[in-house]
């Protein structure tokens, strides 16, 4: 049998599949279904300071596209779309002793409960996250939320300064882990890592969502009437570049995958590329938090084919494989592929 578990810094999982911040986990039924399923840690819904993250989550929508770029009836949905939303923040009314609750279902699983921020300034987020600490294993800072760049309830932080700054300031509250998520969209998400390793994080997280736009072709509207944030399985190859090179920047980082994840194998593919774990938002939003469960099983099964006894194992092998352009050796002719019969 594989053994699952991992660590993201001090904490230490039994496994490497998390529950991501979404609204799946907005919900405390919805956290103890996740953490029922078996993930390893569920990461809450994001809370902040700003009386306008509230309305945000009242102005939310989420549009499910298929393969062809057509909108899909989240009935009809087959589980594989790409998700374009506009997404709120959870209420903070109420939000830790519930945290507080959740919180004993996961030590009796072995499991944990991460509280989330989703910053606007750093210094509420810091004084929310010394109040989170008293309840959770661990906190996570979301200074990547793509609707940073549409909203004034939720920053985007893309610059390293800056993220040393927020880092920095919530560092000093706080004595729980400390987790810290970073923007896809910014210079160099490797800058940003370092800057937040440096400041005081025990874990990076990577990469956020990405910002997205798509009009209907036939009426000219903008699906969700507005520009949104959007994820889905084509992301994976671009989540795993970002974690596979910070991970070969500095190995002793420990990093948390997230974008693109829908099985067990994508989550060998992240712990493959450097991750330690693995955050699943969209999937669990599709197709139910027993994707969880289907992840964790299906793990074993694609780590233990792999050769893995351990997922500790596993974490950037890939990356030890992996050869710069230059030392790839160069063909007599170059490939021409495309010219192929594709019946052949
Ligand atoms: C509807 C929705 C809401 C989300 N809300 C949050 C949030 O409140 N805080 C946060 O840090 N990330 C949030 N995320 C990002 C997810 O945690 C996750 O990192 C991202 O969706 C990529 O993973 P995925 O491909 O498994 O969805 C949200 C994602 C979705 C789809």
């Amino acid at each position: 049998m594989t053994d699952l578990s991992t660590t993201i810094g001090p904490l230490r999982l039994k496994n490497p599949v998390m529950a991501a911040s979404s609204e799946a986990t907005m919900t405390e039924r919805g956290i103890l279904a996740c953490l029922d399923a078996g993930a390893g840690a569920v990461v809450a819904k994001s809370v902040n300071e700003s009386p306008a993250a509230a309305r945000q989550l009242l102005i939310a929508d989420y549009a499910l596209l298929d393969r062809a770029g057509d909108q899909v009836d989240w009935r009809r949905r087959g589980g594989d779309e790409t998700l374009l939303c506009r997404s709120g923040l959870a209420s903070l009314d109420g939000w830790l002793a519930m945290l507080e609750r959740t919180g004993r279902r996961a030590r009796d699983l072995g499991a944990h409960i991460i509280g989330s921020i989703t910053v606007a300034e750093p210094e509420p987020a810091a004084r929310i996250a010394r109040e989170m600490a008293q309840v959770v294993s661990a906190v996570e800072l979301n200074i990547g939320a793509p609707h940073g760049r549409e909203a004034t309830a939720v920053r985007q932080v893309t610059g390293a300064e800056m993220v040393r700054h927020y880092t920095s300031t919530v560092r000093a509250a706080l004595d729980a882990p400390l987790i810290v998520k970073l923007p896809a969209q910014a210079d160099s998400p490797l800058a940003l890592a370092a800057a937040a390793r440096g400041a005081g994080a025990d874990a990076v997280a990577m990469i956020g969502r990405f910002n997205g736009f798509w009009p209907d072709p036939v009426t000219s509207e903008p699906v969700l009437g507005s520009w949104g944030a959007v994820g889905g399985p084509g992301m994976l190859p671009v989540s795993l570049y970002w974690v596979s090179k910070t991970f070969a920047a500095d190995r002793e980082l420990p990093l948390v995958g997230t974008n693109g994840a829908r099985s067990g194998a994508d989550v060998a593919r992240f712990l493959l590329s450097g991750a330690r774990a693995v955050e699943l938002a969209s999937a669990v939003l599709l197709r139910g938090p027993e994707v969880l469960s289907g992840c964790v099983r299906d793990l074993g099964a694609v780590l233990a084919a792999g050769g893995y006894a351990r997922v500790t194992d596993a974490i950037g092998a890939a990356v030890d494989r992996a050869r710069s352009y230059a030392d790839i050796p160069a063909r007599a002719e170059p490939p021409r592929p495309w010219e192929t019969d594709p019946a052949e």
